[in-house]
């Protein structure tokens, strides 16, 4: 019986709004470029090959020591198809995944085009060869300070457009405040982007209402840790914010040491709209098939379950309406 579940979990097709773009590199990709670009990356490689890095705060140097192959936008068009062949063997028909101009040309206006630009033509050939949608959110770096985050914003409002949809906040929770970001997005909401922000994933619950009275956001990246707050879930649910949840991300970094014990189940049943993604899969050993699966496993939930939320993860897609209705097509019809 499980078995089935399992399967039938696996073969779902999958809507995912939380993928951070260089996170989604797979190891392998990433020592063929250092490699071929004669640097030494060596440190950052347990030895079968996968990420080393001892904790969260590790991982985010980790992931930024990688992104020093990713040089050119030619390296972010061949990582774009590397991500999507990923997320399209998973089942993932529509991928919302977070860019920073920092890593793609320092915050400058006319560099991010161009390697905006070449990231969107190998979506657009993914999208003819898989039938993989995918869709770009600009995320500061929280860690990288304000100043940093205000130029990647004026990049996000420069380029934004059908493709380039959202703004976004990542890094280390515990270093400033969504107050501080307030500009970010006010500057990001006047440009007509769609927000989102980090929260409640290393910070307790008033990081949620933080980013949510400071910086007006619809949806949260994880969210989770509203749970220990009965009114703010209470008030999420009727609000109608969405949570970008990352349960194996959650478990492989510690906040919660089971899957058994992980709030996405408690958080649905008490009305929060809730999604499912990565975060950053080759980090955190998952895929978007391993999540849906073992969701199925340790939660019991069916077909329809999973369903629902991939169908409340392509209503709450930042993609214009014609984007998202031919993708709820393909959901229905599936
Ligand atoms: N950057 C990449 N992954 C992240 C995560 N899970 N939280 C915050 N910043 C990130
Ligand atoms: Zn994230």
């Amino acid at each position: 019986m499980k078995e089935e579940l399992m399967e039938r979990a696996a073969a779902l097709p999958k809507v995912e709004l939380h993928l951070h773009f260089e996170g989604g590199a797979p190891p392998a990709f990433i020592r063929g470029l250092a490699k071929e670009k004669h640097v030494d990356l060596s440190g950052i490689f347990n030895a079968d090959g996968s990420y080393a890095y001892r904790d969260f705060w590790h991982f985010l140097s980790v992931y930024e020591a990688a992104t020093q192959v990713l040089q050119t936008p030619e390296d972010f068009a061949r990582l774009t198809r590397a991500v999507l062949e990923e997320s399209a063997a998973s089942g993932v028909i529509y991928s919302e995944t977070f860019l920073s101009p920092e890593f793609c040309g320092g915050g400058d206006v006319a560099a991010w085009r161009e390697y905006l630009h070449a990231i969107r033509e190998a979506a657009d050939a993914a999208e003819r060869d898989l039938g993989i949608v995918l869709r770009g959110i600009v995320t500061p770096i929280r860690h990288f300070g304000p100043e940093r985050a205000k130029r990647s914003a004026l990049c996000a409002a420069e380029t934004a457009d059908d493709w380039l949809v959202g703004l976004g906040l990542a890094g280390d929770e515990k270093q400033c405040k969504p107050r501080d970001f307030a500009y970010c997005f006010d500057m990001a909401r006047e440009a007509g982007l769609r927000l989102t922000a980090h929260a409640g994933e290393w910070g307790g619950p008033d990081s949620v209402r933080d980013a949510i009275a400071d910086l007006g956001v619809e949806r949260i990246g994880h969210g989770v840790r509203a749970i220990e707050d009965p009114a703010l879930v209470e008030r999420i649910a009727e609000d109608g914010i969405v949570l970008e949840v990352c349960p194996g991300s959650n478990v492989f970094l510690g906040i919660y040491p089971t899957l058994a014990r992980h709030p996405i189940a408690r958080l649905r049943d008490a009305g929060v709209k809730v999604t499912v993604s990565t975060d950053d899969p080759p980090f955190f050993h998952t895929t978007m098939k391993k999540e849906y699966t073992d969701l199925a496993q340790t939660f019991g939930w069916d077909a329809e379950t999973l369903s629902d939320i991939t169908r409340t993860a392509a209503e709450a897609a930042f993609c214009d309406a014609a984007t998202k209705e031919s993708l709820l097509k393909r959901l229905e019809t599936a």
